[in-house]
């Protein structure tokens, strides 16, 4: 065969071709359009959440972490225009944040616009499309972030078909759920919010429970991971795995609310509360009275030290074997007379070692102490704690605080600690504080002291205290002694790399910083 019959073969081939993929009614077919235009393998789930875009006017899903949420959400976007008329279709997305907007969805729609060759150009966050008559080009996807939101954004968009995705639906503002409705009310018009469930009131759970929307659920147990259902090695690579879902179970707890919506996929529910550190109920459990602590006298005696500055309260709590023991606090304007006091405490109570943390105000009094301490020849080791410090398990807590307090929450959960020397106001403030996912794949922020303050009517010092007693954490990072510092440094004015020492400088007292850290030294 010569050269010119072979172009003319593929030219022939090309033709019907195009002919044929005239006639295939992708609209009506999603999967199909996925494995055959865009070259990608689907899971059932996913296929499922397609049809039901083409099914119903809105789609709600309520889905586990990593589960291809938002995989699907591009892909239906690009299905959807790919698969309307030219210049009938519009897609509007919008998530939380801007980079939730640019980074994952529009990404993932540029990479499937590419590969799959799709009409149009497309850039971070817009596709256009020539028009039908070819003399120019016109918009036909966006996506938005919630501040460019105004009453207006969104008019002007009158195509025939339009498909509003909101990722990350739990976290959209309520504003935009009602634009959305406004913009989809043409019978042909469709809606996908999509997320994961780690909010228990707001527009995506009333959409969970709403008779106007078609509810799709995708828990770990629905995954290929737990289903075996078969999939290429680079999807599955991508989605929630077997051990993953294990080792939250071990790490979070079948109960808690973090499990249940990142790893069930479920609206946390079982307690009045369930986004609480500790809960009531677990706290209540760990009530019992731990008999070994009054009759062994050899028991380990730790103390906890939360310091309270500009005349609030400074808590120092016991703790023996598993037991709370004693607590006593004391408020005193000057640093000086809280050091005598707290030394007075550790050597009455025996104790062999207090930690403290050492962020703010207890940086003064940590090392006074330490000093006070050392020349009155105690044993007693004081352990500086930083609760501001990155933790040591970075993607599992924001910040060593939120490490102490989980460990507070597994000590509950366990009833491996006994509260009963915890009056019902000490018991309120370690079941006051709430938490918070600050990733998806659940890493942990305790609320703002602040913030529970104005809930409690005061600040949960025990509590703290408490944590830093029973905190062996891997975050607790030892603060340099600041007057080892002072003697150790050479002399420079301070940078604001002070923060490695626990906070802002204390009044009176040198600012140091090692050479290691590239600081120095000045008063
Ligand atoms: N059908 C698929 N084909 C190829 N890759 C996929 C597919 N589905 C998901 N992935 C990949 O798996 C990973 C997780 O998917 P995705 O980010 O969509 O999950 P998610 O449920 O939105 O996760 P998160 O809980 O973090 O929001 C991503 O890297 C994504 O590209
Ligand atoms: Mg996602």
């Amino acid at each position: 065969m010569d050269a010119y019959s072979l172009d003319l073969g593929s030219a022939i081939i090309d033709q019907f071709d195009d002919l044929t993929r005239e006639k295939v009614d992708y609209a009506a077919d999603p999967a199909r359009w996925a494995a055959e235009r865009a070259k990608m393998h689907i899971w059932s789930k996913q296929r499922e959440v397609m049809e039901s875009i083409r099914d119903n006017r809105r789609t709600v899903v309520r889905a586990c972490h990593s589960s291809g949420k938002s995989h699907i959400a591009s892909t239906a976007a690009c299905w959807w225009l790919d698969s309307h008329p030219p210049g009938e279709a519009f897609v509007l997305s919008t998530a939380p944040t801007a980079p939730q907007v640019r980074a994952i969805l529009w990404r993932t729609i540029g990479r499937i616009h590419r590969s799959a060759g799709l009409p149009g150009r497309c850039n971070q966050t817009e596709w256009h499309m020539p028009t039908a008559d070819g003399q120019g080009e016109e918009l036909v996807g966006i996506g938005r972030k919630p501040s460019e939101h105004s009453e207006g954004a969104f008019q002007g968009i009158h195509a025939r078909y339009v498909l509003v995705i909101l990722d990350e639906a739990q976290g959209v503002p309520d504003v935009l759920w009602h634009a959305t409705e406004s913009i989809a009310s043409n019978n042909k018009a469709r809606i996908l919010a999509i997320g994961n469930p780690d909010v228990t009131s707001g527009p995506y759970v009333d959409a969970c429970k709403s008779e106007l929307w078609n509810e799709i659920h995708i828990g770990y147990k629905h995954t290929p991971a737990a289903t075996g259902e078969p999939v290429p090695e680079e999807v599955a690579d991508g989605l929630i795995s077997q051990e993953w879902a294990h080792d939250r179970k071990i790490a979070w707890g079948e109960d808690s609310a973090l499990y249940q919506s990142k790893v069930l996929g479920e609206i946390p529910k079982g307690d009045i509360d369930p986004w609480r550190v500790i809960s009531e109920e677990d706290a209540a459990k760990c009530r019992y009275k731990d008999t070994d602590y009054e009759d062994d006298p050899e028991a380990v005696r730790i103390g906890g030290i939360d310091v309270g500055g500009g005349g609030d309260r400074t808590v120092i709590v016991e703790r023996v074997g598993i037991a709370v023991g004693r607590i006593a606090s004391f408020s005193d304007r000057d640093p000086m007379k809280t050091v005598g006091n707290l030394v007075h405490h550790i050597e009455e109570w025996g104790l062999s070692k207090v930690r403290i943390d050492v962020a703010g105000i207890g940086w003064g009094v940590a090392g006074r102490l330490r000093e006070v301490l050392k020349e009155r020849h105690s044993k007693c080791v004081v352990q500086y704690v930083n609760f501001a410090n990155k933790s040591g398990q970075p993607k599992r807590f924001l910040n060593v605080r939120a490490e102490a307090w989980w460990n507070g929450r597994e000590l509950s959960r366990t009833k491996a600690w006994s509260l009963a020397g915890l009056d019902d106001d000490a018991i309120a403030e370690l079941t006051m504080p709430r938490y918070e996912v600050v990733d998806s794949s659940g890493k942990v922020k305790i609320e703002k002291k602040d913030d529970i303050r104005e809930r409690l009517g005061r600040s949960p010092d025990i509590a703290d205290a408490l944590l830093l007693a029973f905190f062996d954490g891997t975050g607790n990072a030892e603060a340099p002694d600041p007057r080892e510092a002072y003697r150790n440094a050479d002399l420079q004015r301070p940078t604001s790399q002070y923060s490695h020492f626990g906070g802002p400088p204390i009044p009176g007292l040198p600012i140091a910083i090692p050479t290691s850290l590239g600081g120095r030294l000045t008063r």
